[in-house]
């Protein structure tokens, strides 16, 4: 990770749950890490715990609504003026509302459309021009995908979540073809988990939180730092190794 020192990463959705563990991991490689979310006030916690903890790096919170593209590009254009631009951009922030297909609500299916795949498209092509105009050869883009990316599991509330999913799938391979066709050593990878303990269970079945602590009842669930010590091990590979997709499930997942 030396490479990384001092460089700047984006990390969406970084108040709580995988971002806020990725930008507190990146920041103890000495990283600059710009983390946005809606919840600006816990990434200003995370960052006062990353100078107590007497990391390397720096923890620098923007409040940014990623459903509004306004928001996303005047981020960027912040980014540009303060810090000059991003190097690595890490597509985390994600959800899933329980909208089944036979009676879902078509503003719910939006809400997931706009951060889990057009935001993070925005913030992909921004990211790209970003790197582009400072002429960073070695960037990369992470997207935080899922288990339910590559197969459909048998659950109503999930099935639109999962086609958002699937999406991210084919928008990482498309950006490897894009990139290699642009003749740059950018370097896109996804990272699909299984079942990891956040708030992502809470905030689906908000109406029922039992639902939701059901969902984490085993003890043996993906915590959020397995999936920042991922994004290490990926941002530590050497420039000529593209690793395309990491699926990490519990041990004792059967899906
Ligand atoms: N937990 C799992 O079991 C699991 C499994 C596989 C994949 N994943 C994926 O992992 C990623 C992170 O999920 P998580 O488990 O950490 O969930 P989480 O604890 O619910 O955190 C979600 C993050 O996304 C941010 N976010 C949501 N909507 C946003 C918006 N409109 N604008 C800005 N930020 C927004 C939230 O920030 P604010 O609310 O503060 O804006 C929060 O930081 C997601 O892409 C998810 O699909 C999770």
């Amino acid at each position: 990770m030396d490479r990384w020192k001092g460089r700047v990463a984006l990390v969406t959705g970084a108040s709580v749950g995988i971002g806020a563990a990725i930008a507190k991991s990146l920041v103890q490689h000495g990283m600059k890490v710009v983390g946005c979310a809606r919840n600006v006030e816990q990434i200003q916690k995370s960052a006062a715990d990353c100078v107590s903890s007497g990391f390397s790096g720096t923890l620098i919170p923007y409040k940014c609504d990623l459903s509004v593209e306004d928001d996303v590009l005047s981020m960027f254009s912040w980014i540009k003026v303060q810090h000059q631009g991003i190097d690595v951009c890490i597509n985390n922030a994600g959800l899933a509302l329980p909208e089944p297909l036979l009676s879902g609500k078509t503003s719910g299916w939006r809400t997931m459309m706009d951060v889990n795949v057009i935001a993070l498209s925005v913030c992909t092509r921004e990211a790209y021009k970003s790197m582009k105009e400072r002429k960073i050869d070695d960037g990369h883009i992470i997207n935080i995908n899922s288990i339910c990316g590559h197969r459909v599991i048998n659950s109503a509330d999930a099935h639109f979540y999962t086609a958002s999913k699937y999406a991210v799938t084919a928008l990482t391979e498309g950006l490897r073809q894009e990139l290699r066709e642009a003749k740059t050593h950018i370097r896109a990878t996804c990272i699909s988990p299984g079942i990891v303990k956040t708030e992502f269970a809470y905030r689906l079945f908000s109406e029922n939180p039992e639902k939701a602590a059901a969902t984490y009842k085993s003890e043996k669930c993906l915590q959020a730092v397995d999936i920042a010590n991922t994004v290490v091990y990926v941002l530590s590979a050497p420039p000529h190794v593209q690793i395309g997709d990491i699926e990490i499930t519990p041990v004792d997942q059967s899906m």
